[in-house]
């Protein structure tokens, strides 16, 4: 029986940090409306100038997490590729990683799942892992959201919540139960599809690219009925998270830390509540960096790395919720 493990996780964030005093600057709003509304004090997001693309910045998250584990690209089996930034309409971003690491002709694979795209992704080369068909999987999450944010007044409501980064997990085969990832449990809701979506690029208007689109601005930019999101995020994450724990007879109390996605510090604060965690058993960054999206997760796991706050025969619960809906969970013994 074959099992998959984390054997290196890696990040990487853009040098351009934008506070919410630089946000007021170009829209009606304030960082005390920000931080207490989300916790957001500032966000990264990529100038040309840094050459940063969706798969630029995974390179980098990938070739940081390689290094911890110990492999080149030449070990790797596969490539999971999740975000929902692609740096072109098609193909995915996955095959341009793919080249960028010059792995011959091993197969990527994109994962269209927004805020649980990594879960989702993580999920995939682990069924990969256990059914023996690959040993080594590089697990991607990257997001350039900045360019398709409305950063005037009328898109406030979404424009200050997002940044732009990466994050990088390898995934490999081992034989021990009990260690690494313990399952991974998956969950989706499209009747609400449009309460979080960008419709353009699309072909819900007969075809990609129609005449004016560019003056249709609910089309080409995020659409959030935010509260519903909100109450839905705080349902569906505490719950999914008892699923991966009684899935594997485990209670909140064998549980050392929580990794909840990072879409606003007060739905990861009312997630903690209803677990009844403490504080230590929490980690949250969205204060550096926004919702950076599918790159969340592996960020917070390679930030807890850098601080060696990851300790072998710990538990730990990763999860997720997003535009989907999609929900997710993980539960990892390191
Ligand atoms: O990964 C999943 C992605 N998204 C989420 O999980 C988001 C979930 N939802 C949320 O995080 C919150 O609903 C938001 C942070 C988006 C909004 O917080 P809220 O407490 O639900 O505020 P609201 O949307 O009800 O807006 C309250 C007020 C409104 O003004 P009025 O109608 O009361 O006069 C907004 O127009 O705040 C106004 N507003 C702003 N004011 C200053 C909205 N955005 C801003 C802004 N700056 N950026």
């Amino acid at each position: 029986m074959y099992h998959s493990k984390i054997t290196g996780v890696g990040h990487y964030v853009p040098e351009n940090v934008v506070t919410n005093h630089d946000l007021e600057q170009l829209m009606d709003t304030s960082d005390a409306w920000i931080q207490e509304r989300s916790g957001i004090q500032e966000r990264r997001f990529y100038r040309p100038h840094e050459k940063g693309s969706t798969a630029k910045m995974a390179f980098h998250a990938s070739k940081m997490a390689m290094e911890r584990a110990g492999v080149t690209a030449a070990d790797l089996d596969a490539i999971v590729f999740a975000t929902l930034s692609s740096d072109y309409y098609f193909p995915g971003s996955g095959v341009l990683l793919q080249d960028m690491l010059g792995m011959d002709t091993k197969p990527a694979i994109d994962i269209r799942a927004q805020c649980s795209g990594f879960l989702y992704s993580l999920s995939v080369a682990d069924q990969f892992i256990r059914s023996g068909m690959y040993k080594r999987i590089l697990v991607v999450g990257s997001e350039t959201q900045n360019i398709a944010l409305d950063l005037t007044t009328r898109g406030r409501a979404i424009g200050v919540l997002f940044g732009d980064g990466a994050g990088a997990a390898v995934l490999e085969q081992h034989n021990e139960p009990g260690k690494g990832i313990l399952s991974t449990h998956l969950h989706s809701e499209g009747k609400h599809a449009e309460i979080l979506c960008l419709r353009e690029p699309g072909t819900g208007n007969d075809t990609i690219i129609y005449e004016g689109m560019h003056e249709n601005h609910d089309a080409i930019n995020p659409q959030m009925d935010g509260r519903f999101v909100f109450k839905n995020a705080v349902r569906r994450m505490p719950e999914v998270v008892m699923e991966a724990l009684t899935y594997n007879n485990l209670t909140l109390n064998d549980l050392d830390m929580l990794l909840p996605h990072q879409a606003n510090l007060r739905i990861s604060q009312m997630v903690q509540k209803l677990l009844r965690l403490p504080d230590e058993k929490i980690y949250n960054n969205i204060q550096k960096y926004g919702n950076t999206t599918a790159a969340t997760i592996p960020i917070l796991m390679s930030e807890l790395w850098e601080q060696n706050r990851i300790k072998p025969g710990q538990l730990y619960a990763l999860t997720a919720f997003g535009s989907g809906f999609t929900w997710a969970s993980a539960l990892i013994r390191w």
